[in-house]
């Protein structure tokens, strides 16, 4: 039997019964009822924006799985490529599909010179490389006349293939801007989180990446790669639903990345740490958070509510790079503030846990990132996420462009008063 769910309106007296399916129910129910009747759900808390078939969370239960393959075997068994592989095409590939996958996006590595000589070299000295980066990613679609070509299948695929190929490239060449610093070419020869190290971090030919700390990227990349409807992703859609072109929706959902609720948490999360300075200085931190001074960054998730999936395995990638680079010395205010709050009650009832964001921040910082490149590792990774949003949402003939509706709460009709008599 079906499950169903009847929606009476108290004011008609009309009903309508609808199916349930997965959990969710079709939102038109209610304008059967009367097409004038809106939900109101800020920050879609209630709200199933689409159907996707790319990434399963359950935050209850801990669960995140791309294309039904839990993230912890991923994260034990894949590479970042083959899983940007899985996202985008939906299946893993076979040896001669992943060879040539790898092929392509090694071979589209490179950025045209003008990006870097013209448009790069037009930033302040101290921007900040997450801005740089947003605005590199939209502009680099002005270099391709076939940007905007997004129902052409083959089109598409190509874009798909530039952006996951270059965002390290443009990462990279933000940073080295940053610091003075020439440009490294992308090396064919790399791996795809090696060639991102390589151009971040060679100085003189005797430079070489470490393996443990490439792999360390590696897993960092896939675990960062999807998080299905998250604000980024959001974003990403509703810029899609209006057939822009995957640079410029790449550059928004960017954008909304930056932001210190959502992938600008793990710098907020180092900043946290420098400023709680000491061990000591724990409880009366924690103290502060819970009078309502501020947030416990990198704590909490809008889905999770038992654990993040994801945490656990960095914390244990922290470990392995820590072996290479030694311990970075906020892991320990880091720990202590974890079993701080994870004993404190206010953060018991309301199910506030270590999130992603905890640990990435202080394996970036021993890898040698600088605490504002952060973001834009966060975003590297998650292209393939939301390039693979994009193509399942132009495939979708339910989709149609976003355009929520309001509940409005202003003035009545009233008449213009001229500046004299206010
Ligand atoms: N520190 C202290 N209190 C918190 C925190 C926190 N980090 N997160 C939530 N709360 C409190 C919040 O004040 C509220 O308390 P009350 O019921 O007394 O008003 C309660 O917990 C519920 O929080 P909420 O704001 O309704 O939760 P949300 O789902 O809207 O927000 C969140 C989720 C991630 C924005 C939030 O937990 C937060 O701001 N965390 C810190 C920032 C952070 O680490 N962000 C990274 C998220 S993971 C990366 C990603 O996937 O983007």
């Amino acid at each position: 039997m079906t499950d169903t769910i009847t929606i009476t309106d108290d004011r008609t007296g009309k009903t309508v019964t609808v199916p349930i399916t997965g959990g969710v129910f079709s939102s038109a129910a209610l304008r059967e009822l009367d097409p004038s009747l809106f939900m109101y759900d800020p920050a879609y808390l209630s709200t199933a924006s689409c159907a996707s078939s790319i990434t399963y969370l359950d935050g209850d239960a801990g669960i995140l799985r791309y294309r039904g393959i839990p993230i912890e075997q991923l994260a034990e068994n894949s590479t970042f490529l083959e899983v940007a592989y899985l996202l985008i095409k939906g299946e893993l590939p076979t040896t001669q599909e992943l060879e040539k996958w790898e092929l392509d996006v090694t071979h589209h590595t490179m950025i045209h010179e003008n990006m870097r000589k013209r448009f790069v070299d037009g930033f302040h000295y101290d921007a900040h490389p997450m801005g740089m980066f947003i605005s590199a990613i939209a502009a680099l679609g002005t270099f391709y006349d076939d940007a905007k070509d997004i129902f052409d299948k083959d089109s598409l695929e190509k874009q798909v293939v530039r952006l996951v190929a270059k965002v390290p490239t443009i990462a990279a060449m933000c940073y080295r801007f940053s610091q003075g610093l020439p440009f490294v070419s992308p090396n064919n020869a790399l791996s795809y989180g090696e060639n991102f190290l390589n151009m971040m971090f060679k100085i003189g030919d005797d430079y070489k990446v470490n393996p443990v700390l490439a792999h360390a990227m590696d897993v960092l990349f896939i675990l960062h790669a999807d998080h299905e409807q998250n604000c980024g992703t959001t974003a990403m859609r509703v810029v899609s639903s209006a057939n822009s072109d995957p640079y410029t929706a790449t550059a928004a959902a960017a954008a909304a990345l930056y932001g210190p609720l959502h992938g600008g948490a793990n710098e907020a999360v180092v900043r946290m740490l420098t400023e709680i300075g000491d061990i000591k200085n724990v409880p009366a931190f924690v103290e502060s958070v819970k009078a309502g001074e501020g947030k416990l960054m990198g704590f909490g998730h809008r889905v999770y509510k038992n654990f993040d999936p994801r945490a656990t395995i960095i914390k244990k990638a922290a470990y392995d790079v820590f072996e290479v680079t030694g311990k970075n010395p906020l892991l320990e205010i880091a720990l202590e503030l974890e079993k701080v709050a994870l004993n404190d009650e206010y953060f018991i009832k309301r199910k506030l846990y270590p999130n992603v964001d905890f640990y990435s921040g202080l394996i970036y910082q021993a890898l040698g990132f600088p605490v504002d490149m952060f973001t834009v590792l966060f975003a590297i990774p998650r292209t393939v996420g939301w390039l693979t949003h994009m193509q399942e949402l132009l495939n979708d003939k339910e989709q149609k462009i976003s355009r929520p509706r309001q509940w409005y709460t202003g003035h009545d009709e009233r008449p213009y008063v001229p500046v004299a008599k206010r």
